[in-house]
């Protein structure tokens, strides 16, 4: 037939070098499979010169028969080795997608912290408590009465404007973020019985620019004792004890003169910190006095026969000088780093 190939070293080299190409262009095993097939099969170049063998004159047989032999000996070889290194890519490159690492660390969910704040408002309301008072609370949403008027601020008296007060709509129900914790003193006293020995903590809300020693929301404590022949001397000796307890044993306290319309005498209260950072100073913590006759009135308690102390302080303030942060914003924004280096105990 005309169209069957002729053995010549030309023909199957052309045959060999097509065969050989297509085995190292295949870069997958079903690649190669083609090219097996393509180049090895019945009706590939080199079959169909390998079947003329049967064809061709007896004294050229062994040496075209070797010729046709030796070229599909090199592409079964190189098949074979291409096949093999393919083989071992495919198989390594699947270990490695499935590889698990098994020494790995799961990654651990993070465990938070407490709040420096919240750890030092329990240390103090703990401090009270071992003292025999009562723990007392109130809503942080207030009555402007409860905030305002029994505590003796007049309607139109300056000391309300004292306070820079985040009212609440409609103004008509008279209800105001708290701006102080005083107002639990008015509710403990219609709450209970006298005596009262109790300690208000909690959270006020003020106007307040959001800088590094103010913040719109912060903790007070607010203490309060109601009882026979309670003295100014019983309010500072309360006070020192608990300055020594959060400040060390050379800790102390001070009144400088003040005007609240709660109290009467009232007085700035300053804390004598023997460790403060920049050395031992008086620094201002908060306030003071003798309850206001016109407060026991309003809340049903005869000023004739009781008297009795209160006070205030801010929380974020303590926490300030006694561990020395000096920005009051990382207080407040939350970051776990912040509160990790408080450890679990203040
Ligand atoms: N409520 C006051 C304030 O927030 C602090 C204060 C002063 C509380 C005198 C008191 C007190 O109980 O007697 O500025």
């Amino acid at each position: 037939m005309s169209d069957e190939p002729t053995i010549t070293q030309e023909s199957v080299d052309a045959a060999a070098d097509d065969a050989l190409a297509a085995i190292a262009a295949a870069t997958s095993t079903a690649e190669l499979k083609a090219a097996r097939a393509a180049h090895t099969g019945e009706a590939s170049a080199l079959a169909r010169l390998n079947a003329q063998l049967r064809n061709v004159p007896n004294d050229q047989k062994a040496a075209l028969g070797k010729l046709v032999g030796q070229a599909r000996g090199r592409v079964g070889q190189a098949l074979a080795a291409r096949e093999e290194a393919l083989a071992e890519a495919e198989a390594a490159a699947q270990l490695e997608a499935e590889r698990i690492d098994i020494t790995a660390v799961a990654p651990r969910a993070r465990v938070g912290a407490r709040h420096p704040v919240s750890l030092l408002q329990e240390e103090i309301a703990d401090l009270f408590v071992g003292m025999g008072w009562e723990i007392a609370e109130g809503p942080e949403l207030e009555h402007e009465w409860f905030n305002f008027d029994a505590l003796n601020f007049d309607l139109d008296h300056p000391a309300r404007q004292m306070q820079d007060t985040f009212f609440v709509d409609p103004v008509e129900r008279h209800l105001v973020l708290r701006t102080h914790t005083s107002p639990v003193q008015v509710r403990s006293m219609l709450e209970r019985e006298v005596p009262i020995y109790v300690l208000c903590p909690g959270r006020v809300y003020r106007t307040d620019e959001f800088d590094a020693t103010h913040l719109p929301a912060f903790v007070q404590f607010e203490g309060l004792v109601v009882d026979k022949g309670i003295s100014m001397a019983n309010l500072k000796g309360t006070l020192d004890h608990v300055a020594r307890q959060l400040f060390g044993p050379e800790a102390k306290t001070r009144f400088r003169t003040n005007y609240f319309p709660f109290t009467e005498p009232s007085a700035e209260l300053d804390l004598w910190h023997p460790t403060f950072k920049g050395g031992a100073r008086w620094i201002e913590w908060g306030g003071c006095g003798m309850v206001n006759p016109n407060v026991l009135r309003a809340a049903g308690i005869d000023p004739e026969v009781y008297s009795g102390f209160a006070f205030g302080m801010g929380v974020e303030r303590a926490l300030m000088f006694r561990s020395d942060v000096q920005d009051m914003r990382d207080m407040a924004e939350g970051d776990v780093r912040f509160s990790e280096q408080f450890g679990m105990v203040v």
